[in-house]
């Protein structure tokens, strides 16, 4: 027999009204998709919506009246469910947005429509969550901003236990090891074909090569980055790390990373790092990247908001691991426009360059370990500050 003392306490609450509310938009919601999909006029759909069609309802397969309008490539009608309220991110079974499906069938122009959408909403969420602590995660949020696992949380990141291992191929990874002997890529071997064209974007005619650059890197996890910038054939004067978590900073050590000339470990978070009387009297840099792990878009944002004050002025270069959203080809594209936003907010353009990253070989090579990266181009950006107009 269940317990029924246990109950659910909302599920016991549900009335017969509640049942009979949630048919008849079951029913209007269907009824819309239907419409949608069989190319009624659009004064049919009007009049569903008027009488209380939900925009937010998905059928059994997920798709919502926004997924239907795309299938059929009705800008007309993307656009009115959009100023209606459509969710713009939702996904259906198959883990398509309907953006995707706009992608998917060439209709550039429907897929704008959403993308922009997915912008706006974005941006204007980031200015809600700065200016108030209720609005944490909201659920249109691109960034799953509820994952309170050591992979969604930087302080349980932080207090978790690393491995660091050699694959069949010799590739180093560091990984994240859960309890259940589950794990999860920190940083992997396929990124290294990203880092090193990060480093020749940041660094390849830089006007202050020759000199030696100041380095900034935040995140040392492989230390693929600061190998390859020690390797320049011009060293740094100064190449600065900030690394927060205990294991990473042992394995620094035990490599001989502590001891390095022009090498500075700096331990700690970057927020409580950056802050310090000793980061602030090493004064500007040349060259600022930013990678770390369990970190969400608001912390990005946060960094993005200190670059004026880190960078020596518009010959600086900027660059940071654009993985947010990967997943997705929509949420990657919403994702890396609302960052450019944010970095134009504080007086820097950016300039993007594609990786490709879906070689069948690394296919299989990395399998699983890249699900956190599924898209086949990662887009990455180099930002500068503009000149000021005197
Ligand atoms: C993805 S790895 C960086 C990989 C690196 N770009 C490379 O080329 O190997 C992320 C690193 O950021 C560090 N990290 C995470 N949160 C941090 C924080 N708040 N401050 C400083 N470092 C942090 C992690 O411990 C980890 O070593």
């Amino acid at each position: 027999m269940p317990d029924d003392s246990q109950a659910d306490p909302v599920s016991s609450e549900v009335s017969a009204e509640d049942i009979e509310e949630i048919n008849t938009l079951t029913e209007l919601g269907t009824t819309l998709i239907q419409a949608v999909l069989e190319k009624e006029p659009l004064t049919n759909i009007q009049d569903l919506i008027d009488a209380g069609a939900p925009l937010w309802f998905q059928d059994n397969e997920g798709i919502s009246p926004l997924h239907a309008a795309a299938y059929v490539g009705s800008e007309q009608l993307v656009k009115m469910f959009l100023a209606e309220g459509a969710v713009w991110n939702a996904v259906d079974d198959l883990g398509n947005t309907a953006g995707d499906i706009a992608l998917s069938m060439n209709n550039e122009e429907c897929y704008k429509l959403i993308r922009d959408a997915g912008i706006r909403a974005e941006l204007l969420l980031a200015v809600l969550s700065s200016r108030s602590s209720l609005v944490q995660s909201a659920s249109t949020l691109v960034i799953d901003s509820e994952d309170n696992t050591a992979a969604g949380s930087n302080d349980k990141f932080l207090a978790s236990r690393l491995q660091y291992t050699t694959d069949a191929n010799g590739q180093e990874n560091c990984l994240l090891k859960f309890k259940d002997d589950t794990e999860i890529g920190v940083m992997m071997g396929w990124e290294r074909e990203i880092m090193c064209k990060t480093v020749d974007e940041l660094c390849s005619n830089h006007p202050r090569f020759k000199e030696g650059l100041r380095i900034l890197n935040v995140g040392f996890g492989l230390g693929i980055i600061d190998t390859l910038l020690q390797e320049l054939s011009e060293p740094p004067s100064l190449h600065v790390i900030i690394e927060a978590h205990p294991d990473v900073l042992a394995h620094m050590r035990e490599r001989g990373w502590h001891g390095k000339p022009g090498v500075k470990v700096m331990a700690g978070k970057w927020q409580d790092v950056i802050q310090s009387k000793e980061f602030r009297d090493l004064g500007k840099f040349d060259v600022v990247y930013n990678d770390t792990f369990a970190e969400g878009y608001q912390e990005l944002h946060k960094f993005f908001k200190l670059l004026p004050d880190l960078m020596a002025g518009p010959e600086g270069r900027f660059s940071f691991f654009n993985g947010l959203g990967a997943t997705n080809a929509l949420f990657y594209d919403v994702y890396s426009r609302v960052s450019e936003c944010h970095l134009s907010d504080i007086g820097a353009e950016v300039r993007w360059s594609s990786v490709q990253v879906d070689s069948e070989e690394d296919q299989e090579r990395w399998g699983r370990t890249r699900e956190y990266f599924t898209q086949p181009i990662y887009r990455l950006p180099i930002a500068q500050l503009k000149q000021k107009r005197t």
